[in-house]
């Protein structure tokens, strides 16, 4: 998508180097950054320059990559796998891409691994553009029949008002975004749309990233603290909720940033459709019960008693928030269970969020 008038993936190779978008330092700084060893990769993911389930995916499979052409020993290749696979627990793109990778690159003459690894993680990219644009394509038709119902009633001219959670953009994926992928679509069609972005405490992907490439794209859009969102689809400013999603169990539960779960349960109270916009590798066909079995990953409690913006000379800066002997949980994600799901849109079409529906769209691995 746009960073200005220039169109950018969140990752991509230049010869033969590798290079991201460190979003450490959104939507102030605009940097970019070259990641070369296995340990970059890993650090990368871990300490979130990069972030969101398919970019995961995406920057481990290229950190395989770099392993390959340091060592491509089976030792290395086993290790590499290791240490990337350690970085993040709850997305499981990231077991999804590193699993494909050793697939791969198992069975192969060690002097080809360097460059099949290469090829298989550019394929695994571009995959990942394509499959969010047919997200977007599915999405877009379930937002043009709220438009339709809109221009039929009372509510003519008003725009479709969507509200989605941390970042599900193009920041998130390769490009196009998941959540993002419809709206965007929208836009593109015509139709007019206005978002709000929850801010997401306590790392703030909302109002750090969400807000700008929204912007960036032309989007109409609010910021909003996280505690609105049920306030205004009690007023019936919400017409629709579309977010991500870290790992989907088989049956359809969704584990998603903290607080997505609150954002369930007031549109369920209030009427809202509630979507969630993923990618099939984020789908993990080994669990059914999102609640008991999907790992939640526990973060440094610095990141609630702490906030990161821009002071007044425009720098980059953190300041604490809270006392200084306050000591703060920091659970990154919750699981928000199928039968407050509306329905799942996927690259194949929307299903409903269950086991049955699921299968319908993938009898391949559900069967599996
Ligand atoms: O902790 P993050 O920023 O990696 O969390 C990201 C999310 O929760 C996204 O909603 C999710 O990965 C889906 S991304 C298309």
């Amino acid at each position: 998508m746009k960073v200005g008038t220039t169109h950018y993936r969140s990752i991509w190779r230049n010869g033969d180097e590798v290079r991201i978008i460190d979003q450490r330092w959104l939507p102030h700084e605009f940097r970019v950054v070259t990641l070369r060893s296995t340990q970059d990769f890993a650090t990368a993911i871990a300490d979130m320059w990069v972030r969101g389930a398919p970019l995961i995916g995406a920057t481990a499979a290229y950190g395989m990559a770099a392993s390959m052409a340091d060592d491509a020993s089976d030792a290395n290749l086993n290790a590499s796998y290791d240490t990337l696979h350690a970085t993040r627990p709850t997305a499981v793109n990231l077991r999804w891409a590193l699993d494909a990778m050793r697939a791969l690159l198992a069975p192969l003459p060690q002097a080809t691994r360097a460059e099949a690894a290469l090829v298989k993680a550019a394929e695994i990219c571009d995959e990942d553009v394509e499959t969010n644009r047919m997200i977007g394509v599915h999405g877009l038709d379930l937002i043009r029949q709220i438009a339709a119902a809109k221009s039929a009633a009372k509510s003519a001219g008003e725009p479709v008002r969507l509200l989605t959670h941390c970042n599900a953009g193009w920041l998130a994926t390769v490009d196009w975004g998941t959540a993002t992928s419809p709206m965007y679509h929208a836009h593109e069609a015509g139709i007019p749309i206005h978002v709000f972005a929850d801010e997401t405490r306590p790392r703030n992907q909302g109002a750090l990233l969400t807000a700008w490439e929204l912007g960036q794209h032309g989007v109409p859009h609010d910021l909003i603290v996280d505690n609105a969102g049920g306030h205004l689809m009690q007023h019936g400013e919400v017409d629709m909720v579309i977010v991500g999603t870290d790992r989907t169990t088989a049956q359809g539960d969704v584990c998603n940033k903290i607080g997505t779960y609150l954002k369930a349960l007031a549109a369920r109270d209030n009427g809202v459709p509630f979507y969630v916009a993923l990618p099939s590798p984020t789908i993990d066909w080994t669990l059914r019960d999102g609640l008991a079995e999907i790992p939640i990953e526990d973060r440094d409690g610095r990141e609630v008693t702490h906030v990161q913006g821009k002071d007044a000379s425009g720098a980059t800066a953190d300041v604490q928030i809270s006392p200084d002997t306050t000591s703060a949980r920091n659970p990154a994600f919750d699981v928000t269970p199928a039968r407050l799901v509306t329905g799942l849109i996927t690259e194949r079409g929307v299903c409903e969020p269950s086991a049955a529906g699921l299968a319908a769209l993938f009898p391949e691995k559900a069967g599996a």
